[in-house]
């Protein structure tokens, strides 16, 4: 069917490979970006889309309702129901740490923001893009469940569980037409270079130290973000409404497994590897047990990690210019204040 779809959040690392991909799998689909733009969002990432007729980019706050107006404006020139896949956030844990406040604004009020506007404008599906983190943390054994009671730990996690919290409440008292999707971490091109993978790659490339939190044994589980897009035009197109679908890779890594691979990827020292201050509130151990989406929507990761890292690592590689320009002047007192001088 064809569809209209607004995507918050698309000029950010998983919201841009989405609409990328959308481009060439649906290329009747007309696609609204609205994204404010901040530090993380880079408009280079959708270079390809330039041109393109059906796509358009409302640049917009979410928590405005007028900006918000204006996604549904340009949502108007397409054809077919509009749905909202969100994206939009504030996204990192360290970050959250520093300043809270930013996360509550965009991932809370900015998420019911955009609930009352799709509301009043009867879209056909609201796909909410969560995140594994709003369950807490594991032990040594287990993987969250979509029944796994929520408890965020990180100011981050919090305001995203919050949001989940917003959409399931509209679901039930509105019979709003809400999906909820929770994943692991991701990897791959666009992301930005604060980030685990990503940061230790720009490190690396530069023989520079890599800074690893506490012990190093914290356990991720990594899934290659096309796969996370695929899972999400699943959701999109076959979830049933009011569900929450977890999504996850089946490769958990503890940090200073993928440090090393990234570091032997570049020919550099494990000696690079430097043991700092631990985050406060750590979380030990991420793992998701995605067989709901699995048996429901058919829906696997076709990426295997000895693949997709690689491919991850070379895409940086290439892309120097990229790296640089997003690491502006901003970043750098962003790390500084993280890492010390
Ligand atoms: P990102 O930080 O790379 O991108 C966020 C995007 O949202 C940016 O383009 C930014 O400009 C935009 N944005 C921020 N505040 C906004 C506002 N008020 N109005 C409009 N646009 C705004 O994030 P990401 O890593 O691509 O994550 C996207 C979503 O996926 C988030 O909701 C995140 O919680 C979730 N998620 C991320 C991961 C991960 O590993 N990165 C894993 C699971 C879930
Ligand atoms: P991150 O990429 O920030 O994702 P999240 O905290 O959302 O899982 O961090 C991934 C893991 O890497 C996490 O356990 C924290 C750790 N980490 C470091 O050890 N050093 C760093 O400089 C960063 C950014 C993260």
């Amino acid at each position: 069917m064809t569809r209209t779809l607004i995507v918050t959040g698309g000029a950010g690392f998983i919201g841009s490979n989405f609409l990328l991909t959308l481009a060439k799998e649906r290329p009747d689909w007309t696609l609204v970006n609205l994204d404010a733009l901040t530090y993380a969002g880079n408009l280079e990432n959708l270079v390809e889309l330039e041109g393109n007729p059906r796509c358009h980019f409302v640049h917009g706050d979410i928590c405005e309702r007028a900006d918000v107006e204006r996604a549904f404006e340009a949502a108007a020139k397409g054809s077919g129901p509009v749905s909202i896949v969100h994206f939009a956030a504030e996204s990192h844990v360290d970050r959250s740490i520093q300043s809270s406040l930013p996360f509550v604004r965009t991932n809370v009020l900015g998420t019911q923001v955009l609930i009352d506007a799709a509301r009043a404008h009867g879209v056909e599906r609201f796909v909410h893009v969560s995140t594994d983190e709003v369950y807490g943390s594991l032990g040594e054994r287990g993987y969250f469940t979509e029944e796994t009671p929520l408890a965020p730990n990180s100011p981050y996690s919090a305001s995203k569980a919050g949001s989940d919290l917003l959409v399931r409440a509209a679901v039930h008292t509105f019979g709003f037409p809400g999906l909820i999707t929770r994943c692991s971490n991701n990897y791959g091109p666009y992301q930005f270079p604060e980030k685990l993978i990503p940061l230790v790659i720009s490190l690396a490339s530069e023989g520079k130290p890599i800074p690893v939190y506490g012990d190093g044994l914290h356990v991720r589980d990594w899934l290659y973000v096309v796969d996370h897009c695929e899972a999400i035009l699943a959701v999109l197109e076959r979830g049933t409404v009011g569900s929450t679908y977890n999504i996850g890779g089946h490769n958990e890594y503890p940090n200073l497994e993928i440090v090393r691979r990234i570091l032997s990827a570049f020919g550099q020292p494990e000696s690079l590897i430097q043991f700092v201050k631990d985050r406060p509130g750590h979380d030990r151990r991420y793992a998701i047990d995605a067989s709901r989406i699995e048996r429901e929507l058919g829906w696997r990761p076709r990426w295997r990690f000895e693949d997709a890292l690689p491919r991850t690592i070379a895409w940086y590689r290439s892309q120097t210019q990229w790296l640089q320009r997003v690491r502006n002047g901003a970043y750098r007192e962003y790390l500084r204040r993280q890492y010390g001088p």
